[in-house]
């Protein structure tokens, strides 16, 4: 059904959404000074465009509110390796300064690869292998935080055996529900999860980690979810956490000397979204923390952060390439149209995964047409393949169009899959009217190349 009451709008890119330099001329949007119709002949499509401006922007914004606001007591920004990672932005993460948060072999593989500083990173995971802790001991990684009783022992054996006392944080589970989708909450108690300290976990976890001499306790750590707006939730986790370092401090009548509050920082998708910016919440944490360190008595800690999302996330934008539309019926006699592009839930599973909302703007052109009701989906062989549920678009969309939509960093080629054989996008990062492949498409040989022949 046409729609003429919003045309234009749906050319217009929103800069709470679309990364730093993004920018609709003549029609047609260009990132980094380069347009989409050239990235596009260029490198193809689907294609995640990585806009290095806006990622180096971020990264040093973060940094720098935690250090504005914590002052002395400020630690360590953690760039978070899941959201997106690869070589150049491990050397970009070390040159700007933050600290690298990785949860497997494979990230610490690409930290290695990328010689970032060693002292400089965190390793995660609830199920770390022993393999995986040789690895991360071997390179002499600043901090592990311990997650389960069976992991205390293990890393304190491995460190042992390597002669080494490793720094160690444990994860907590401070029992506070943040306000987002229930697959990335992951603070409340039924989480696999860190050490409730609600039911005594955590404690027990700290008797476990102290009787250890190859383990230095050196804080607690605690992450309460992704894609969150709000600042209460932190603060409650940070006014919990300091109330258990001032229990150790009765018990054992020393203070320890960090913590680690997480990341999880929400940023805009549609117009909608609102999120905080670095700098307010990075005032509230020091407030609540100043606060709460005054109630219980102990002194301020070193306060670190681990945001990914909020840094890669607005910096990319996936381009793809309209193939072909269609008109469909609903049961009341609506219309709805199909408009399906050359990737889907292979370069974009949070839609199907977690209802996750985005925008999305024809990008080649502008166009004054009637809007009409759409439905953006991919080319896999599955009706929940959809990147984009309802929106209104210019209704001349027409196949050989390239559709671009923002805020794909993070979770997007991090969480990309080979279904249905599909060949992953390439990342090419734009600085200055310069593209550059950081990460280059798969190909069919990609995909062939991990099938074995007969032993
Ligand atoms: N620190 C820890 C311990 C984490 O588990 C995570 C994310 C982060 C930091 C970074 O969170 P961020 O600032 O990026 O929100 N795949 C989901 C998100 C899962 C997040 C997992 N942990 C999504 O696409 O929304």
């Amino acid at each position: 059904m046409a729609n003429h009451s919003n045309i234009g709008k749906s050319n217009k890119l929103n800069p709470k959404i679309w990364s730093h330099t993004a920018r609709r001329e003549n029609g047609e949007i260009s990132i980094g000074g380069i347009s989409v119709t050239t990235l596009a002949q260029k490198y193809g499509t689907p294609s995640f465009i990585l806009d290095q401006e806006d990622f180096a922007m971020r990264a040093r914004q973060w940094r720098s509110s935690l250090h504005e606001h914590f002052g002395a007591h400020a630690g360590t920004a953690y760039y978070a390796a899941k959201s997106f990672i690869s070589q150049d932005v491990a050397r970009w993460i070390a040159e700007l300064g933050l600290g690298l948060d990785v949860c497997t072999g494979g990230e610490l593989a690409v930290a290695r690869a990328a010689e970032f500083p060693a002292d400089r990173i965190e390793m995660h995971g609830n199920n770390k292998s022993e393999k995986e802790i040789e690895e991360a001991i071997d390179y002499r990684v600043g901090t592990i935080v311990l997650d389960s009783l069976q992991e205390i022992d293990r890393v304190a054996r491995i460190a042992h055996k390597k002669g080494v006392v490793q720094k160690v944080f444990i994860r907590l589970t401070p029992g506070v529900h943040a306000h987002t989708h229930e697959a990335i909450s992951t603070a409340h108690e039924d989480v696999k999860f860190g050490f409730s300290i609600a039911s005594g976990a955590a404690w027990d976890a700290v008797l476990a980690t102290v009787r250890h001499e190859s383990l230095q306790l050196r804080g607690f750590h605690a992450h309460i979810g992704s894609q969150i707006f709000a600042t209460d939730a932190y603060e409650s986790a940070a006014e919990r956490l300091i109330e258990f370092l001032a229990r150790f401090k009765s018990e054992f009548g020393y203070e320890l000397p960090e913590l680690n509050l997480g990341g999880g920082y929400g940023i805009a998708y549609v117009d909608s979204d609102d999120p905080i910016s670095s700098n307010h919440a990075m005032k509230k944490l020091s407030s609540v923390v100043t606060k709460s360190c005054q109630k219980y008595g102990i002194e301020i800690p070193e306060i670190s952060i681990e945001p990914g999302r909020a840094i890669v996330g607005p910096s990319m934008t996936t381009l793809y390439e309209v193939g072909t539309t269609k008109e469909v019926t609903l049961e009341d006699g609506s219309h709805r149209w199909y408009i399906s592009v050359d990737g889907g839930m292979s370069d974009n599973i949070r839609t199907g995964l977690y209802d996750a909302e985005y925008s999305i703007v024809m990008a080649n052109r502008e166009s004054n047409a009637p809007l009409r009701r759409c439905r953006i989906v991919g080319k896999h062989c599955e009706t929940g393949d959809i990147i984009i549920k309802d929106v209104q678009l210019p209704g001349d969309i027409a196949p050989g169009d390239l559709l671009a939509v923002p805020a794909t960093g993070a979770y997007g080629r991090s969480m990309a899959s080979n279904y249905n054989h599909m060949t992953r996008p390439p990342v090419i990062s734009v600085l200055n009217q310069r593209a550059r492949t950081m990460i280059r498409r798969e190909t069919y040989a990609d995909l062939l190349a991990l099938e074995v022949d007969d032993e």
